[in-house]
């Protein structure tokens, strides 16, 4: 197993190891010391996986174990869902010292995350991501959130978790699509950080590195949210071609995943960046061939003034404009200030 410790408003650590799902009860025993009662979220996909197993782990360990279910997919990440969790939890007569359990991908996180924000005024909860992306991104780093008609993540808080355990084993069952969705955020790792995490995507993930490919991602989020865990500084490095990638997400009615998007995102980026030559043609292949490793490079549809008009009402906008990440090399990524009509002519 390996252990990836998060030092933020609240220290946890993030576990990983094949087979630990069983174990799951014991590993969050001594983070939920007060703890009686947990409930555990998951979606109408991984309930018949992986809850009686959860279950059974939680009651073994010693708690008073509930279940709940929902729907799933994006369109279920609402005020509703979230209502319906914390009137459960109400309902079981859960206190301030009681517990939630995301059982699930980010969906699941975002909203079982800001349901544990929000009941009585915050109460613990536990992370255990059923998706790539939820392993290598949404599971840690405390943002949690719900979706409104009007857009994406409107509604939300900072709340970290009290542990995360993942499983590697449950990708067995995801989705080829699923794995690429994740596979987006794999890449932007790899651009940002470089070394190793571009090693693995280079060279292909598979059972041996995953979850050492798992961990290398996990730490450097980590490593970002300890800095700055409100994200008013270097943690908007983590935005990487999401400016535009959201754009194209949103213009295509969400049939883009969001992987794809961002992937698209990044290549738009480091295109341009190329173009300016403030990255090397040899970085700028890399890039394209992790891209292509992953099966995730294509060319937008969508015209670039459209994705930069698109851009102007990304809730992570400035009155004096984005912040924007622009490429430089892979491991060496910076965030500029540019207006709306300077990203326009920087993609151009
Ligand atoms: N909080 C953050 O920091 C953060 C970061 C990135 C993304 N997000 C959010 O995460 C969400 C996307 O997460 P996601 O891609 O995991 O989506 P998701 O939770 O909808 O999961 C994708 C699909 O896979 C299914 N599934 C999950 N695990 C499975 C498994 N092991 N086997 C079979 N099927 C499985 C789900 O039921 C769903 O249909 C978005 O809402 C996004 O806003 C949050
Ligand atoms: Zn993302």
């Amino acid at each position: 197993m390996i252990t990836v410790s998060v030092s933020a408003s609240e220290n946890y650590n993030v576990l990983i190891g094949r087979g630990i799902l069983a174990d799951v009860g014991k590993l969050c025993a001594d983070k939920l010391k007060n703890t009686k009662k947990i409930l555990v979220v998951s979606d109408s996909n991984v309930t018949p996986l992986y809850t009686a197993k959860v279950k059974k782990s939680f009651t073994e360990a010693g708690f008073e174990t509930y279940t709940l279910t929902f729907e799933a997919g994006e369109e279920n990440k609402t005020l509703e869902t979230f209502g319906n969790i914390a009137e459960s939890a109400a309902r079981l007569g859960f206190c301030r010292d009681d517990a939630f359990a995301a059982l699930g991908g980010g969906v699941t996180g975002d909203i079982t995350g800001f349901a544990a924000a929000c009941y009585m005024r915050g109460i613990k909860y536990v992370q255990i991501p059923t998706t790539l992306l939820a392993a290598i991104d949404s599971s840690v780093g405390g943002k949690t959130g719900v979706d409104l008609p009007e857009g994406k993540n409107l509604v939300g808080a900072f709340h970290q978790p009290s542990a995360v355990v993942f499983d590697p084993e449950v990708l067995s069952t995801l989705p080829e699509k699923e794995l690429r969705n994740g596979l987006g955020e794999g890449i932007k790792y790899a651009v940002l950080k470089g070394g190793r995490i571009k090693e693995i995507i280079q060279s292909g993930l598979n059972p041996e590195n995953l979850e050492e490919f798992c961990a290398l991602c996990v730490k450097y989020k980590s490593e970002i949210v300890s800095r700055d865990e409100k994200e008013s500084g270097v943690r908007q490095l983590l935005n990487l071609g999401h400016t535009l990638g959201h754009a194209e997400e949103k213009l295509s009615g969400y049939k883009i995943s969001h992987g794809e998007a961002i992937a698209c995102g990044i290549y738009i980026m480091a295109k341009a960046s190329k173009n300016k030559g403030t990255l090397s043609e040899r970085a700028f292949e890399e890039i394209v061939g992790m891209l292509e490793k992953t099966n995730l490079l294509r060319e937008s549809e969508i015209g670039k003034e459209e994705l930069v008009a698109a851009a102007a009402t990304d809730k992570k906008n400035h009155a004096d404009g984005l912040n924007v990440v622009t490429v430089r090399d892979t491991g060496d990524c910076r965030i500029e200030k540019m207006s709306l009509k300077e990203l326009g002519e920087y993609i151009k």
